[in-house]
């Protein structure tokens, strides 16, 4: 170190140890010290959290998707699952070489890869041109479409992954695997209790329109909508009007409704 760095250090240090200065200038240093520590560990341990945060997305696919099995590895599980991009707009499938690398959420940060909403119920103020989805074939034939929506939720975006049937319209699953809803109430919309009721309700109309509803209270089974209805988070009704709020944005002709239509149109 420079005598010019060392000077004024040595200067601090002879002080007395009930002089100011030197009180400042040590907490200070320490100051400086634990935020160096903090934002290498920040830099260095980024890599690590984004492959962890991959696998767990990929964890959530398989599970929603129907593919996990005690006996298979995620990553033989996963070998069975497309991952494709789709443009929003049009409702095509773009090369699902890109898919693997995108990244939905930076997208919406971008102003080139992403639009701004007029009608926004989801909250997410900026929606992505493109958006990733994850297929599964059986022997060629289309057995699960797996769809990533998110939302704003009471207190968070709430990130979900959302798996239909091949006619594009009944949910075979839901997973929310990120959110910040309050601990016992909102975030019970991660309970597996509570996403359990979402498998065979048909969720888009035959008119391709968002149909499903989430009421407050519990659906009357007798009723005849009641196939498109699913019982409200009780003490939380602002999280659950998100996540209806989420679904009617994401299966709607802003969101995946262009898509949809094409590729029922095409198993047809
Ligand atoms: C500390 C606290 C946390 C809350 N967290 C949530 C929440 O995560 N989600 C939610 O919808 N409502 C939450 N609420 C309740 C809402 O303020 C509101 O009262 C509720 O959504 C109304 O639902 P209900 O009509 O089913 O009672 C919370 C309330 C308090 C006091």
């Amino acid at each position: 170190m420079s005598v010019a760095v060392l000077e004024p250090l040595r200067a601090v240090f002879t002080l007395p140890n009930d002089d100011p200065r030197k009180t400042v200038a040590v907490a200070l240093a320490l100051c400086l010290a634990c935020s160096v520590v903090v934002s290498t560990t920040a830099v260095t341990l980024r890599p690590l959290q984004e492959r962890n945060a991959a696998l767990e997305l990929k964890r959530e696919v398989v599970r929603v998707a129907g593919l996990d099995d005690p006996g298979v590895s995620l990553s033989q599980a996963f070998e069975r699952i497309e991952p494709a991009l789709v443009d929003l707009d049009t409702g095509e499938l773009i090369d699902g070489e890109a898919a693997a690398t995108y990244s939905y959420r930076d997208a919406a940060q971008d102003p080139a890869q992403s639009t701004a909403l007029e009608q926004d119920p989801a909250g997410i103020r900026r929606r992505p041109n493109r958006m990733p989805v994850y297929l599964v074939r059986e022997d060629d034939a289309l057995e699960t479409i797996v769809l990533p929506v998110y939302g704003q939720g009471l207190w968070s975006t709430m990130h979900g992954l959302l798996a239909l049937a091949p006619d594009g319209r009944t949910a075979k699953g839901l997973t929310f695997y990120e959110q910040r809803e309050t601990a016992g109430l909102g975030s019970e919309v991660a309970s597996p209790k509570w996403l359990g009721q979402w498998s065979g309700k048909t969720v888009i109309g035959p008119d391709g329109a968002p149909v499903i509803e989430v009421v407050k209270g519990s659906v009357d089974p007798s009723a005849p909508d009641a196939g498109q209805k699913v019982d409200g988070l009780s003490g939380a009704t602002l999280t659950s009007n998100g996540v209806e709020n989420l679904m009617s944005f994401w299966l709607g002709e802003q969101g995946y409704g262009p898509f949809l239509a094409r590729l029922v149109e095409s198993h047809e």
